[in-house]
């Protein structure tokens, strides 16, 4: 299992916080990006990420929470992330920004909502490389994970066997040494809050990678 460390909860020192997380052992940097119209916060633009990650070397795992999502993938396209996940409930024709990203060569991410049906993700689950399951509303960190996504992620653990799917399935929101425990059966799991509101943000990456290898 992965660990996609998000810095949306760092409130000072941002720039600076972001490099120290960025040299901990962690796979991915986690880019919550919320236009204020999808969710009611607003984060970052890719002028704001271009100045706060030019020093950092973590492949980018960029969710989008956005309704404009072309638009924000012409944006957010130039840092050559690994990911960016826009979410199912924004767009009417998922294949298009489905084919569009693959186009682009970058791997596309759905995201679903806690309360969205998993049936409504199966159409595209053959063309997409990450299912992101939040297991918090989207829109702030530090809120608490919701335990009952987890059949989501085990039924589409299942189904990926089944049916020999590649998607890798990633849990966003409200994660911890204790909640990631429902998460066995997921590939990523993001993690904010747990991480960036300590003092040593390398000793809760440890904590969180001894519990995963446990599993
Ligand atoms: C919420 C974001 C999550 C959040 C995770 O809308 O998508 O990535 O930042 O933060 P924690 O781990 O604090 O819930
Ligand atoms: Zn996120």
């Amino acid at each position: 299992m992965k660990i996609s460390a998000s810095f949306l909860s760092i409130k000072d020192n941002l720039k600076e916080n972001i490099e120290i997380l960025d040299k901990t052992n962690i796979d991915y940097l986690h880019l919550d990006i919320m236009d204020g119209e999808f969710v009611n916060n607003k984060t970052y633009s890719i002028d704001d990420i271009k100045g706060l990650l030019g020093n950092t070397n973590k492949p980018k795992d960029v969710h989008l929470m956005v309704s404009d999502v072309i638009n924000y993938i012409n944006d957010f396209k130039q840092l050559n992330p690994e990911f960016i996940t826009f979410h199912l409930e924004a767009i009417d024709n998922p294949n298009e920004i489905i084919s569009y990203l693959k186009q682009l060569n970058i791997k596309v991410g759905i995201s679903v909502k806690p309360n969205t049906n998993v049936d409504t993700i199966l159409p595209y689950l053959s063309d997409i490389d990450l299912i992101l399951i939040m297991s918090v509303e989207p829109g702030l960190g530090g809120q608490e994970f919701i335990k009952d996504v987890v059949s989501k992620i085990d039924y589409l653990k299942k189904l990926k066997k089944e049916k020999n799917y590649n998607y890798v399935i990633e849990v966003d929101g409200g994660i911890n040494d204790q909640t990631i425990n429902y998460c066995q059966n997921a590939d990523i799991v993001v993690v904010g809050s747990y991480i960036t509101n300590s003092d040593n943000y390398q000793t809760q990456v440890d904590k969180l990678l001894k519990n995963i290898s446990s599993f």
